[in-house]
């Protein structure tokens, strides 16, 4: 599905709440075949328009990408703010960003060097150790894009997007003040990623250990102390210039082998036969 035109699409409808659904085979038995399912078989008989292999050896580099940042998706995205050895502020979003591990909490975010030589942010983490993560949400948007632009070193984007800058706890780099979930990070490692053919470094993944979480309240879900999505409305990105917004979900529990164990054979397999259910 190519992006329409945007003259000719309705106006944004901005997020009011997060709808729960069922979820899409709420019926459905463990071991259960995708064919007997509502949906399962016609999404089955697609397959027969075959399939496309690409080997990455063989393909264009900005191909691979596009393909790839089209198929992982929906991704988060990372604002991140960083401060330069010498006093220059930085905003920039990054979707190849994620939580990496739980205890201790580190998030990862990595900048490319494909378009150009090594990203501000990165030089700014390597130097000064400390930057925030800020979360998107969709009233704000279109200021968090202007980030991106290439600015040259020194020159802030800050002033560019209209946003508020506020003062961390830890960290010398600003947190954003309209972001309503802040991540406070240091350093916790950076890995230069080379490429196996030219030995030059292509990306810097950086692990930061965060040090504070700033919440708004009014974000909070109160029984559980937890993010309610319908009130953060965080925007991520799919393929291209395209982002997404959270609208809704539903929920799905998380199967143990206490639960299941007892009714599957020793080997694995299952004692009934669930392939006609
Ligand atoms: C939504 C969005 C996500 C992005 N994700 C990444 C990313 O994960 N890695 C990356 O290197 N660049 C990414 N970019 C591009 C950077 O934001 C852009 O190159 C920016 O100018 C880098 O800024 P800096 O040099 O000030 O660090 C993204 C851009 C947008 C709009």
């Amino acid at each position: 599905m190519a992006a329409p035109q945007r003259s000719s699409l309705p106006p944004f409808s901005p997020t009011t709440e997060f709808k729960f659904s069922k979820s899409p085979n709420s019926g459905w038995q463990y071991g259960q075949r995708i064919e007997t399912t509502p949906d399962g078989q016609a999404w089955m008989e697609r397959e027969e328009d075959g399939w496309t292999v690409i080997d990455t050896s063989k393909e264009d580099a900005k191909k691979i990408y596009n393909i790839m940042s089209s198929g992982i998706i929906p991704r988060p995205i990372g604002f991140v703010s960083s401060i330069s050895e010498d006093g220059y502020e930085n905003l920039a979003p990054f979707s190849w960003f994620n939580q990496a591990c739980l205890d201790p909490p580190i998030i990862t975010v990595a900048c490319s060097n494909n378009s150009r030589p090594t990203k501000d942010t990165a030089r700014n983490i390597k130097s000064t150790k400390g930057f925030t993560v800020n979360i998107i949400s969709e009233p704000w948007i279109e200021q968090a894009n202007m980030a991106s632009i290439d600015t040259p070193y020194g020159v802030s984007e800050w002033p560019l997007t209209g946003l508020t800058k506020a003062p961390s706890i830890h960290v010398k780099a600003a947190r954003v003040k309209e972001s309503a979930f802040v991540l406070e990070c240091e350093l916790y490692q950076d890995v230069e990623i080379k490429h196996p053919k030219t030995d030059g470094v292509v990306s810097t993944l950086i692990l930061g250990l965060v040090k504070y979480i700033h919440m708004r309240n009014d974000i909070i879900e109160p029984t559980k102390g937890t993010v309610d999505p319908g009130k953060l409305r965080a925007v991520g990105r799919l393929g291209g210039v395209t982002y997404s917004t959270v609208a809704g979900g539903f929920t799905i529990e998380r199967p143990t082998w206490k639960d299941y164990g007892a009714q599957l054979g020793e080997d694995g397999t299952t004692r009934i036969d669930t392939s006609t259910s």
